[in-house]
């Protein structure tokens, strides 16, 4: 029976689906604070781009439990996006330390965060 015939599954579906949309603002809050610091340039991270880390994270350990709707999970692309996740939130907390104690934080650390997001963007549309 196709999941669509049961109306729980319906609703579960589309639970993750606000669950998955939840997850893609906290991707556009985190890229979009690292794109106008660049535009800016001011190179150095931001409480938004902590506040994205937080709901991209949080909303993509809720994806990666088993919902039991969409067949299996790829635990090695999803492991990999949370270390990636990980790195950009160490690499944001030391340019925030950084920035609090007046030390610049070194450029390609800043291009590093922004490359390691995309990639991130990349391997959840590619892999
Ligand atoms: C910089 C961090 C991240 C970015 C930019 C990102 C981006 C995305 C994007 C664009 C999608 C939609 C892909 C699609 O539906 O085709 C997605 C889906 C998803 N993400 Fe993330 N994500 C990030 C971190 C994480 C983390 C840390 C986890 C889990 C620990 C995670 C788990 C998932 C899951 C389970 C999905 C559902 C679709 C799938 O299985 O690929 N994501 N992510």
């Amino acid at each position: 029976m196709s999941s669509n015939t049961v109306p729980c599954m319906d609703a579960l579906e589309t639970l993750r689906g606000v669950v998955l949309l939840v997850h893609l603002v906290g991707f556009a809050v985190m890229f979009g604070g690292w794109v106008v610091e660049a535009a800016a340039r001011r190179y150095q991270a931001t409480r938004l781009m902590d506040f994205g880390v937080l709901i991209a994270g949080a909303a993509g350990l809720v994806l990666a439990a088993p919902w039991g709707i969409d067949g299996e999970l790829n635990y090695v692309k999803i492991g990999t996006k949370l270390v990636v996740l990980i790195v950009v939130g160490a690499l944001i907390g030391a340019s925030t330390s950084r920035r609090k104690k007046g030390t610049p934080l070194p450029a390609w650390v800043f291009w590093l965060i922004g490359v390691l997001i995309l990639f991130n963007a990349a391997i959840a549309i590619l892999w």
